[in-house]
């Protein structure tokens, strides 16, 4: 493309139809985002990202990609598993209310654009600047986690993300880093060679804490999670073991709602029994025990849970269906990827055949 054909990919206006050419939702902000397949979602994952997705699938563009090749740099050698776990996250995101009508529902490594992309963006970034990320250097010391593909984790998410020309990605504040990296290597790539990439902004979302049963953060690893493929017995026995503040010993000891995980749980789980006016003062005064105040929770949050529960038994079974949604969702994936990286080859004179 001559320089003169080059537009300026920088404003939503020109991205929703017009610069890319193919879009499921002309006129609206585009929005990629991602998660790493690691099996059966927790309500960690739900409230905390795929709610939101679901909200913004009615007003947006949207992209939801699985990253297998991302998973790959926490476990190269064990991928026997890989399948199932894409399979089941794809289960977890329809039955979540994720709608393969509004949004494109897709595995990366069907779009092979992203690897192409991640390709030519690592160039434009030094080593040092990646091995200076705090995600790399937690991961590195804890985890022993070096490896080239490892490194260039955050380079293949910028392409993700760059690859569809998206304006938002709604990610938690640990992403926030990564995302800041995608526009800047989005600059850089204009400024090199003209503007062609949209800059992405992190789109933060307000995400309720989600504390796991021992308090600390949810996560699957360490086995304090309450999985949305968990039974409502299971989910009652896990919630009985659940911490509590640990002062209040007895019944009737006063309890502090602030520091306690379960009130915590209470706060996005029991907005319907005005917990403010009833659970917190009589946690306080001794009135309300530990047992007692679970038992409101595991009602309220196996309530909330079982529409999304039910439609998952519903899914499970119809493996045709769910392959053919991440088919589906590949082809429009690989619609507009196609045309974002034509503009790239263009924009560095790498499109050699007519
Ligand atoms: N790094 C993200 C995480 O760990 C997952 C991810 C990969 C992602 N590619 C993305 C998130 C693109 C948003 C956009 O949660």
């Amino acid at each position: 493309m001559s320089d003169k054909k080059k537009k300026t990919a920088s404003n939503s206006e020109n991205q929703s139809v017009g610069h890319s050419g193919y879009s499921i939702q002309p006129g609206k902000d585009t929005i990629l985002s991602g998660m790493q397949p690691t099996g059966a979602l927790h309500i960690g994952n739900l409230e905390g990202a795929l709610r939101n997705w679901v909200a913004l699938q009615d007003t947006h563009e949207m992209f939801c990609c699985i990253v297998d090749w991302h998973a790959l740099t926490a476990d190269f050698k064990n991928t026997s598993e890989l399948k199932l776990k894409i399979y089941e996250m794809a289960v977890d995101w329809l039955a979540s209310g994720l709608d393969p009508e509004k949004c494109a529902i897709f595995i990366q490594s069907d779009v092979k654009a992203h690897a192409e992309l991640h390709l030519l963006l690592s160039m434009l970034i030094s080593v040092p600047t990646l091995t200076r990320l705090p995600t790399y250097m937690e991961k590195k010391d804890e985890q022993g986690m070096d490896s080239y593909g490892f490194l260039g984790y955050p380079v293949l998410q910028a392409a993700d993300i760059l690859v569809y020309g998206a304006h938002k990605v709604p990610v938690g504040k640990d992403q926030s880093k990564h995302i800041w990296l995608a526009s800047d290597l989005a600059k850089r790539f204009n400024h090199y060679y003209g503007p062609t990439l949209v800059e992405p902004t992190t789109l933060l979302t307000k995400i309720p804490l989600i504390p796991g049963t021992d308090g600390k953060k949810m996560s699957k690893s360490q086995d304090n999670h309450i999985a949305i493929t968990a039974t409502e017995e299971e989910t009652t026995n896990k919630l009985k073991r659940m911490f509590t503040d640990p002062q209040k010993l007895r019944k009737n000891d006063p309890g502090r709602p602030e520091v306690c995980p379960v009130y915590k749980l209470h706060e996005v789980y029991s907005t319907a029994d005005n917990i403010e006016e009833s659970i917190a003062p009589q946690c306080k005064s001794g009135e309300l025990g530990c047992v007692d105040c679970k038992t409101r929770l595991i009602k309220n949050l196996n309530q909330t849970l079982a529409p999304i529960r039910e439609k998952r038994v519903e899914l499970e079974s119809k493996t045709g269906y769910i392959w053919d949604v991440l088919r589906d969702g590949a082809v429009k994936a690989n619609a507009r990827t196609e045309l974002v990286m034509d503009n790239v080859r263009s924009a560095m004179n790498m499109k050699y055949h007519d």
